[in-house]
């Protein structure tokens, strides 16, 4: 196990572990954000989008790979109600919705601290920023162990009751090269249910079955089917961009994605009750990743969280989001990397 720190640019920094088999986690303080997931091989690969420098985060897409708080996901008209107060965060001007807590963690400067094979990132979020009640302290710990398991944890407190959902918004592409689409990439995801969008991409209020659909991942489908389907909700937002409910079934992953050719995949473990997939369907056409020009369905991420709608649909149980002042929120997700 190695760790080793460099300058990342604009007074931030790239911290590396290394694991005892040449796996590499690339994290850094700016949004306490992945940068890379490096694979040895005959050439090393690179699982994961990201960008050389704090620089280029800033001026392509502040989303990749960062922490994302305090509420990940739409929040429908910003506003939320606790203990009788409502409270109004800063919404997108075109949607009239909070997307990713309003901008957030992800542009923050984190600290950090280094110990053995993980890296402690805190923050602390003041009373009232973005809209939010409480002084809320986050803590988010990376590890990576000789098992090739990438964990996320996350800690957090408040003074005040509020909200706290945060997420980590990487993007994966196997084949570590996303000029290539994530087409033959296989999807399995543990859901029997997915929560169907409005044409804003928020929750419409119902849940659904994804039996029969073309959202049925509970056996592995390659995603250039989904891609290549009818499907109502795929046509919507051109791809996914869906929360999935799990299952929570015992001694089963709660997700996966592999690449079958290279026999490369990554399995998701969570404390969390949903996972929203996201195929980068929004992605500019020809967007420089590190020298590579990215194409249409480039990437997916797996962002485990409770399902957005928990505060606007509290009849569909999806779980709650509230903190309470002086309790402790935490949750843990693990990436297996197999290769
Ligand atoms: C959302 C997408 C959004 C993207 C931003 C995803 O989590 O679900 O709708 O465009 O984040 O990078």
């Amino acid at each position: 196990m190695k760790i080793t720190k460099k300058d990342f640019g604009l007074g931030y920094t790239l911290i590396e572990i290394e694991n005892d088999n040449g796996v590499k986690l690339r994290v850094s303080d700016l949004g306490a954000r992945i940068v890379g997931l490096l694979i040895p091989g005959e050439k090393t690969r690179d699982l994961v989008v990201g960008f050389d420098n704090a620089q280029e985060y800033i001026q392509k897409d502040l989303y990749v790979g960062a922490t994302i708080g305090r509420t990940a996901g739409r929040l429908i008209g910003g506003n939320f109600k606790i203990n009788e107060t409502i409270y109004q965060a800063d919404v997108n001007e075109h949607t009239g919705n909070t997307l990713h807590g309003a901008n957030g963690f992800i542009s923050d400067k984190w600290t950090f601290s280094i110990k053995n094979n993980e890296v402690v990132f805190t923050h602390t979020s003041p009373d009232g920023e973005y809209g939010y009640p409480g002084n809320l302290s986050v803590e988010v710990k990376y590890t990576l162990n000789n098992d090739n398991i990438w964990s996320v944890e996350y800690q957090a407190k408040t003074d005040k009751d509020t909200l706290f959902n945060p997420t980590n918004h990487v993007y994966f592409n196997l084949t570590g090269n996303v000029e290539n689409t994530i087409n033959e990439h296989m999807l399995m995801i543990d859901a029997d249910e997915f929560l169907p969008l409005s044409q804003h991409s928020t929750p419409i209020g119902i849940k659904e079955k994804v039996k029969e659909t073309v959202f049925d991942f509970r056996q592995p489908k390659r995603l250039s089917e989904v891609f290549a389907s009818d499907f109502p909700q795929k046509k919507l937002v051109d791809g996914i961009d869906h929360p999935f409910l799990l299952n929570k079934t015992k001694n089963k992953l709660d997700a996966a994605l592999f690449l079958p050719k290279e026999n490369i995949s990554i399995e998701v473990t969570t404390s969390e009750p949903a996972v929203i997939i996201y195929t980068a369907n929004g992605w500019p056409d020809g967007l420089d990743v590190r020298g590579q020009s990215s194409v249409k369905h480039s990437s997916i991420t797996f962002e485990t969280q409770v399902a957005p709608g928990a505060v606007e649909f509290p009849e569909l149980k999806l779980g709650t989001i509230i903190l309470k002042a002086n309790e402790t929120y935490t949750s843990k997700t693990d990436y297996k990397i197999k290769f």
